[in-house]
């Protein structure tokens, strides 16, 4: 008898450790995750580039944001040349990001406010300068020969095929030692790695092995649809029109999202599971449901987190085109958790793909309420929590991003929203102490800063607060199951969180410049409730009482309790 009284407690205790464990592996279905771009975050050393102690000073800053993670660009020993992404060395940290000590406390400091590390991993390429190019490079029979992507040219000196760079020109660069080409997707300082080889599968696994170790909770697998390319080398088609650099358009059949990828995910997928509770999160531009769904692996045996870009990167106000990528999100993705994304190091601004200039606050707002109020996991941009706009270089000679330069003045480059994050109002906007910092800051610094929205209760910066802490706190915002109502509206999305007892929480969101009154029944989705308690608004005064009786202000958003 007493013997399996304490056998039951121990079952319960283990159970009960067992269920916490694998809550806690899941953190990062609900998670919150902040992207920063170290060079223009916080520098600590003022020489002008931000570094891994200009993160470490401003984490209780994200902790009171309310992220889970922080997922780290390229901090990695590096020429620079893509800023970070043509990496060198993997295993350790460019000095003028810091030293692997200054990580090591990162690391600790994060892990002690209940922040996760992700760390930017760019399996698809290399830097040029990296030891295993050097290698690879020298001739046809070194140990690395057939590390990279290495082909004979055509016999009039011409690249193996019409395949193009995304920065721009051919993607094939002639090597005098070798008398070949090696393949380059991105800029020619970075080879694309031969994934067929699988000596640099090995190699790569123990870099994430490396990290884990440290105690990352993860990684964000840069270009990971682009791992592999026809083997056979085929034309790709040709597409309508040219690119900014001049080039002729082609198809990406034979270059990009080709099946073998699978392979590699599921490795690396395993990789990671030698590691409890670490997430996989891909960049991946994919056009389709279909597609990202197979990202997930059909046994989750892939990436947790592919990023769906479709949603963030519509770039237009559109309800009817919003409502079907939430639908496909939940319809199409068998249950998996989509990842939402409307900013990064690489695209303008949401403000200036969705503003109109007249309502600029209320739609960053709209869609503030639209990333964190699905069933999903978001990303956001460090900065986008202010509302900071894009602002490109005024002449070529300023231009830091290389394919700028390429193709100044139809590309300008990125650099228009990699600018040093505005902490304050005082000189370098309390980002640095230097004469000059790598980019400029933006000239709205004075306003647009950390200090000045926290002093404001009705700043952006608050209003993503509130959201991030409703999110986590509210009961059906946090576990609620997606029910989107009123489905014709065609100016106005409106979609419930409703848990299993009943409860409910009504968003509305209005994509239009109009007034729109929306008169809700939410009895066939199952709630009997027709009365509104406000957890949240774009502005004070949005406040209706009434599920049959709601007036949303132009892009206003609303999120409410149905009682
Ligand atoms: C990804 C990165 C981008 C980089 C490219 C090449 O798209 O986000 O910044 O230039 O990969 O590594
Ligand atoms: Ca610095």
């Amino acid at each position: 008898m007493r013997i399996a009284w304490v056998r039951s407690l121990f079952l319960i205790a283990v159970s009960a450790f067992c269920l916490s464990a694998a809550d806690d592996s899941n953190w990062w279905k609900h998670a919150v995750i902040y992207e920063i771009y170290p060079r223009s975050f916080g520098d600590s050393n003022g020489d002008g580039i931000g570094d891994l102690n200009g993160i470490t000073q401003h984490l209780d800053y994200l902790k009171e944001l309310g992220v889970d993670a922080i997922w780290l660009t390229p901090f990695y020993p590096s020429p620079q040349v893509d800023f970070g992404y043509d990496i060198s060395n993997y295993e350790g940290i460019d000095p003028q990001y810091g030293t692997m000590a200054d990580f090591d406390r990162l690391m600790a400091e994060a892990t002690k406010r209940g922040i996760r590390v992700i760390n930017d991993m760019v399996l698809n390429h290399t830097s040029d300068q990296h030891p295993w190019f050097k290698e690879s490079e020298s001739s046809r029979t070194n140990p690395k020969a057939d590390w990279y992507v290495w082909r004979d040219g055509k016999a009039n000196g011409q690249p193996p095929n019409n395949w193009i760079s995304i920065f721009g020109h051919s993607a094939w660069q002639y090597e005098a030692s070798r008398k070949q080409f090696y393949y380059h997707e991105f800029y020619k300082q970075q080879p694309d790695l031969n994934w067929r080889n699988q000596e640099v599968r090995k190699a790569m696994y123990d870099t994430l092995r490396f990290w884990m170790k440290k105690g990352v909770s993860g990684f964000r697998l840069d270009a990971i649809t682009m791992l592999f390319e026809d083997a056979d080398l085929r034309d790709e088609p040709y597409a309508q029109g040219t690119n900014a650099y001049g080039d002729r358009n082609v198809n990406t059949e034979f270059t990009d999202n080709l099946p073998e990828v699978h392979g590699v995910l599921k490795q690396l997928h395993e990789v990671t599971d030698e590691f409890p509770g670490r997430v996989l999160i891909g960049e991946t531009y994919l056009h389709t449901a279909e597609d990202l769904l197979k990202m997930y692996g059909t046994k989750n045996d892939e990436l947790q987190l592919p990023m769906d870009t479709q949603l963030g990167f519509l770039n237009k106000l559109s309800a009817p085109a919003f409502r079907s990528m939430l639908t496909d999100a939940e319809t199409k993705l068998h249950g998996n958790t989509p990842l939402f994304v409307f900013e990064n190091h690489d695209n303008k601004r949401l403000i200036d793909r969705y503003g109109d200039g007249a309502h600029n606050d209320a739609i960053a707002r709209l869609l503030a309420v639209l990333l964190m109020t699905p069933r999903d996991a978001a990303l956001i941009y460090e900065g986008q929590e202010l509302g900071v706009v894009d602002v490109d270089p005024k002449r070529v000679e300023d231009v830091k991003d290389p394919i700028g330069r390429l193709g100044w003045p139809k590309e300008k480059g990125r650099d228009g929203e990699r600018l040093p994050m505005p902490w304050n109002s005082d000189t370098d906007a309390g980002f640095s102490t230097a004469k000059t910092t790598w980019l400029p800051v933006s000239p709205d610094y004075k306003t647009v800063n950390v200090a000045a929205e926290d002093r404001n209760p009705h700043s952006l910066l608050a209003f993503y607060k509130t959201l991030i802490r409703l999110r986590k706190e509210d009961e059906q915002l946090r576990d609620g199951e997606f029910i989107g109502v009123d489905v014709d509206n065609p100016n106005v999305i409106s979609f419930l969180r409703k848990t299993s007892d009943g409860k409910a929480v009504l968003v509305s969101l209005n994509f239009s410049a109009a007034t729109q009154e929306v008169k809700l029944d939410l009895k066939s989705a199952g709630v009997s409730g027709t009365h509104l308690k406000k957890l949240l608004a774009s502005s004070d005064d949005l406040n209706p009482s009434e599920v049959s009786h709601m007036s949303l202000p132009p892009y206003g958003s609303y999120v409410g309790h149905v009682q």
